[in-house]
């Protein structure tokens, strides 16, 4: 990979990842040109050729401050590994990633350490992704006594139970383990942990999909409302367009890889450019019978392509109604449709 330096040429202001060009200042966090590819395996009857799972490619676009931009798409099209390269947790391939204005795409040992605190992941699994062992006020102080913001555990219960109010939770909560919770509380938890060092930005991976229906609004509600409390700003990932709306500014599209369609929330739902957001659209249920009833629904034949085999043109074109032969051949640029609406589509 080229230094960091070298980056400095590359508009990542570019309005194609915004929406409409804005001042640097603006954009919490901007990732340019970013690829991703896992070595699985060896092939060949030697095994000389060393084989690569393409999950990112070439996919970029910018947050602005304060703002969620939802991110949506199948299960394996790439987005928890973009979630992931944001917070660090993951090399890029290929491509800038830049926080507060800092390429971050190279930070490594204490100064990596620092940024870590103002970029937080909230997990899609809240059984998993707390520590059985451990009672809620450990689990939250946890962050702080590591980051030397609290000197104990003990130390840091006062900031940590009134944390947990804000979230939502009992009072006695501070001193039961995980298992006592349900599971919208114990992702309530899984908020406050994440909030402890009052981080400026959220990778929400999916935070809703492993709850109840019933538990999913209040939860979104919740990260609504911190939203504007604390000025955070969200990539809120999704693996279907029916929770996102009501929390997105904009979203972004990704399919097998490769960002597809980026607009504001609005507009993806109204006027959608790209016959994948379209598809996954269609199956998004529509609280009136009569509208439901008239819709169109529009079943995708087949899978998501292999990744370590991505087909050639555009990678839709083996599920894309209304595919034609240059799709086979050419991939589609992103590119502008109407004002602040990009999509990466030849026909529309
Ligand atoms: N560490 C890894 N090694 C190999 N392949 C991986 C690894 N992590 C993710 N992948 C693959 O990368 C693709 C994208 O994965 P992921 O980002 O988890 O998708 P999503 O979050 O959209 O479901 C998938 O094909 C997945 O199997
Ligand atoms: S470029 Fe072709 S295959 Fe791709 S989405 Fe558009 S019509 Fe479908
Ligand atoms: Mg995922």
């Amino acid at each position: 990979m080229t230094s960091a330096t070298s980056a400095t040429s590359t508009t990542s202001t570019d309005p194609a990842r915004t929406g409409r060009p804005v001042p640097s200042d603006e954009l919490l966090v901007e990732v340019d040109r970013l690829s991703i590819n896992f070595p699985v395996g060896r092939s060949g009857f030697w095994g000389q050729h060393q084989q690569w799972v393409h999950a990112v490619d070439d996919v970029s676009f910018g947050i602005r401050r304060g703002e969620t931009l939802g991110l949506v798409g199948e299960s394996g099209s790439g987005k928890t590994t973009i979630g992931r390269a944001i917070l660090r947790r993951i090399e890029p391939s290929s491509g800038w990633i830049r926080f507060r204005g800092q390429y971050i795409t190279d930070t490594k040992g204490e100064e990596l350490r620092r940024l870590r605190q103002y970029m937080q992941l909230v997990f899609q699994d809240p059984y998993a992704s707390l520590n059985p062992r451990m009672t809620v006020l450990q689990l939250v102080a946890e962050p702080l006594v590591v980051h030397g913001r609290a000197k104990s555990i003990d130390a840091a219960r006062g900031d940590v139970v009134k944390l947990l109010g804000r979230c939502g939770l009992p009072e006695d909560a501070a001193d039961r383990h995980p298992h006592a919770f349900s599971g919208g509380q114990r992702q309530r938890i899984g908020i406050a942990r994440a909030l402890a060092l009052r981080p400026a930005f959220i990778v929400a991976d999916e935070p809703v999909s492993a709850l109840d229906v019933s538990v999913r609004a209040q939860v979104v509600n919740l990260l609504q409302d911190l939203q504007h409390e604390l000025g955070l700003t969200y990539l809120f990932i999704a693996h279907d367009l029916s929770v996102v709306r009501h929390i997105s500014h904009r979203i972004a599209i990704l399919y097998a890889g490769k960002l597809v369609e980026l607009a504001d929330s609005d507009s993806v739902y109204e006027s959608p450019r790209h016959p994948y957001t379209e598809a996954l659209l269609s199956s998004v249920p529509i609280p009136d019978p009569p509208l439901q009833r008239a819709r169109r629904r529009i079943v995708l034949q087949g899978e998501i392509p292999n990744p370590i085999h991505p087909p050639p043109g555009c990678r839709f074109q083996t599920r894309c109604p209304l595919a034609q032969d240059r799709c086979r051949h050419e991939a589609p640029p992103l590119e502008e449709k109407a004002p602040g609406h990009w999509a990466a589509c030849f026909f529309r």
